[in-house]
């Protein structure tokens, strides 16, 4: 089987683990969460211009966001698109300009956030609205997956979101010349993150970078692949619930792992967005970053082949497991353009335009709903991902908010910063991941 096929490879039950994360919002709905708003006239109101906060400003992000733009202004052409995008991967810079402007009340019309526990803080704030009469007007009820609806709603069923798209955050990104030079083949990659770890000192001795990772965020990221990969997905699902303790030695196993491949990385792409850290991977000079598929989008606009320049897979010892995550969009409470969000939420639901941003950003539509022509429509990965969605275990990313409240994610990628910067002292790590998740 060819690489770049390698993520739908394994057939197991879809659903599983989102428990946790239905337990996470249920917490957040009972403790202490009277500032949040219900009600069933959401998007009632001025519809002359939308403004909305998202971190796609540039490349493929970019191009995605403009298609999607695109597919807005033909369905409300009366309601004018402001960009308000905020340039940082993950959200790194637009995620602070928002917790000013919401707690100045000052909130944009609607905001770019993932979906899961990460927007916790803001329903409890009182910043958020409730948007799930709009779920009933626009049928999407029945047009999301249960996986990606139990992650939306509150213990009251109620929902504060309305997402876009579907990412996966567990992906192996390797260049094709680099495993090449060290004489691996890519067409079988590792299957345990001990054969990585193997695999990549193979790498280092033909002079080049094993692996890449940039900024906080990319690190939780890789992190947080390797703890599903040594836990598994009980007992990774039973980190955010409280069954599983940060502080055992399951996890220390994990960041034992964890350090000896931050050993691997080229510490010069420490304050670099995700692009940055994988161009070394596209130009052949590294052989792995683990990044989401959004990175596929860039691989694309970039013009690399699949199987030629590049292949993906699952990163080691997570095969059968979908690291979920989904960007959505809010209505605040107090917008200027209620009508304009409203529309907003509509067009980026609709499948015109989840198709038209969807195939352009290198995730997979949240709707089930597509015809095998419309999914056609769709790369070869990015239908390998949809069927990957459909039969793996999904579990829920911690980097891309979908598992923790921003609070303890924010955390995390500090602790991280500090293992990265300084004596990557696991002991000091695993305290500080354990506090984090307590704060
Ligand atoms: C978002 C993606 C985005 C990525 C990198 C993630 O948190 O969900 O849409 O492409 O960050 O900026």
């Amino acid at each position: 089987m060819r690489p770049t096929h390698y993520l739908s490879r394994r057939a197991v039950l879809a659903g599983l683990g989102t428990t946790a994360v239905a337990a996470t919002l249920a917490a957040c709905a009972t403790s202490g969460s009277s500032g949040s708003k219900s009600g069933g006239a959401a998007g009632e109101g001025d519809a002359s211009q939308v403004d909305v906060v998202t971190w796609w400003s540039a490349g493929s992000e970019k191009l995605g966001l403009d298609a999607l733009v695109k597919v807005f202004n033909e369905q409300f052409p009366k309601t004018k698109f402001e960009n308000k995008a905020v340039s940082g991967g993950a959200g790194s810079q637009a995620k602070q300009k928002l917790a000013a402007d919401l707690a100045a009340k000052n909130p944009p019309d609607t905001y770019q956030a993932h979906a899961g526990a990460e927007i916790k803080d803001h329903i409890e704030a009182g910043y958020l609205l409730d948007v799930s009469s709009l779920y009933e007007e626009f049928k999407l009820n029945e047009a999301f997956p249960a996986a990606l609806m139990d992650r939306l709603k509150d213990s009251d069923g109620k929902i504060y979101s309305v997402p876009s798209n579907i990412h996966r955050a567990n992906v192996v990104w390797a260049s094709v010349p680099a495993l090449k030079a060290a004489g691996l083949d890519p067409t079988k990659p590792a299957t345990t993150i001990d054969a990585w770890i193997a695999d990549m000192e193979k790498v280092k001795a033909a002079g080049l970078t094993p692996i890449t990772m940039g900024m906080a965020w990319t690190q939780l990221e890789l992190l947080e692949t390797i703890l599903i990969a040594d836990l598994g997905v009980d007992a990774y699902n039973g980190l955010f619930d409280g069954k599983t303790d940060w502080g055992g030695a399951e996890v220390t196993k994990a960041l034992e792992h964890y350090k000896t491949i931050v050993g691997y990385t080229d510490s010069s792409l420490y304050t670099e967005d995700w692009e940055p850290a994988m161009k070394p991977i596209m130009d052949g000079k590294a052989a792995f970053n683990v990044m989401g598929d959004w990175a596929v989008a860039g691989f694309d606009a970039a013009g690399k082949k699949a199987g030629e320049d590049y292949v993906y897979f699952p990163v080691p010892g997570t095969d059968g497991i979908f690291d979920f995550l989904a960007d959505s969009f809010t209505l605040p409470d107090g917008a200027k353009h209620p009508g304009g969000a409203k529309n907003w939420l509509n067009a980026i639901s609709s499948k015109d335009g989840q198709i038209a941003f969807n195939t352009v950003k290198g995730s997979i539509p949240a709707r089930t709903d597509l015809t095998d022509e419309e999914k056609g429509k769709f790369s070869e990965y990015q239908r390998s991902a949809m069927e990957s969605f459909a039969k793996d275990k999904i579990v829920s990313s911690i980097a891309h908010g979908a598992a923790l409240p921003a609070k303890a994610t924010n955390a995390m990628n500090d602790a991280l910063t500090k293992f990265a910067q300084g004596a990557s002292d696991v002991t000091a790590l695993q305290a500080d991941l354990k506090a984090a998740v307590a704060s």
